[in-house]
């Protein structure tokens, strides 16, 4: 690395970074990487679009979930503490939250597609997600052709939406779960898609998950392009919890299974 011929401003983040979070009691060695800039000096800054539980979602006053705990290891592993910023999900697949520096990190159950990955850079997979049908209780829509002439909820700049529109239905467009839920509950829409993992915690509220579209989806964590040393330590940090039984703690958790061990077909 040629550190002499990098601006003394930049340098110098590069050393700040590298000792980040160190003084904190008992946090033990700093492992962070001399090569992560981060937008928020010895933090780790995340942007997330609650609510999506088991993924992000509110306990206590705090962001916590699946998603939230696995961006938790790479901070850990970067020596750095973990800052949670609420957005819009449409910022954070356009990549705009991480262009504008709005966050180092995305973290959201975000789909890997094609035309999000020309705008910003994926982790490799670590989770894998299909679409499914949220009706109430009782309801007889449950199969693609049922959906035929009802409107359906679904969340702005998700893959549901997109998948939605390809099947030629009628969408209502909402900027999150919670809303979408809602209306669903005030019988301005018949159903809603979403995520089938997100859908589970309804259940208990008189809405019943009546249909699986297996769209084969995975879900990855984003940084800006270009972010290489952010995205190998994030990439290493997956690696790790794989290794060490971290994942499966975690998964187990948050998702109440055991995670199937992938058939790589
Ligand atoms: N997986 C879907 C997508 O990438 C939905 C993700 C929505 N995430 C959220 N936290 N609201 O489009």
């Amino acid at each position: 690395r040629h550190l002499a011929a990098l601006p003394a401003a930049l340098a110098a983040t590069l050393l700040l970074a590298a000792c980040g979070g160190g003084d904190d009691a008992g946090s033990g060695d700093p492992t962070a990487d001399g090569g992560v800039a981060l937008v928020q000096e010895g933090s780790l800054t995340v942007c997330t679009n609650p609510p999506f539980e088991p993924f992000e979602y509110e306990e206590d006053g705090e962001i916590v979930g699946l998603d939230m705990a696995i961006v938790g290891e790479v901070a850990k592993d970067l020596g750095v503490e973990l800052v949670t910023k609420v957005t819009p999900f449409e910022g954070i697949q356009s990549g705009a939250d991480l262009n504008t520096g709005n966050c180092d990190i995305v973290a959201s159950g975000i789909t890997i597609t094609e035309e999000r990955q020309a705008k910003f850079d994926f982790s490799e997979p670590y989770f894998d997600a299909d679409q499914g049908l949220l009706v109430p209780e009782g309801s007889d829509i449950d199969s693609l052709e049922a959906l035929e002439g009802k409107s359906i909820a679904v969340q702005q700049a998700t893959t549901g939406e997109t998948w939605a529109q390809e099947n030629g239905l009628q969408t209502v467009q909402f900027e999150d779960l919670g809303l979408q839920v809602q209306a669903l509950k005030t019988g301005q829409v018949d159903a809603a898609i979403n995520d089938i993992a997100v859908l589970g915690p309804f259940v208990t509220e008189g809405f019943e998950v009546s249909a699986n579209f297996s769209t084969g989806e995975q879900y990855g964590l984003g940084v800006k392009k270009g972010s290489t040393a952010l995205l190998d330590a994030v990439n290493g940090t997956l690696e790790r919890i794989r290794e060490d039984g971290t994942y499966d703690e975690l998964y187990t958790q948050y998702i109440g299974t055991a995670p199937v061990a992938s058939s790589d077909s």
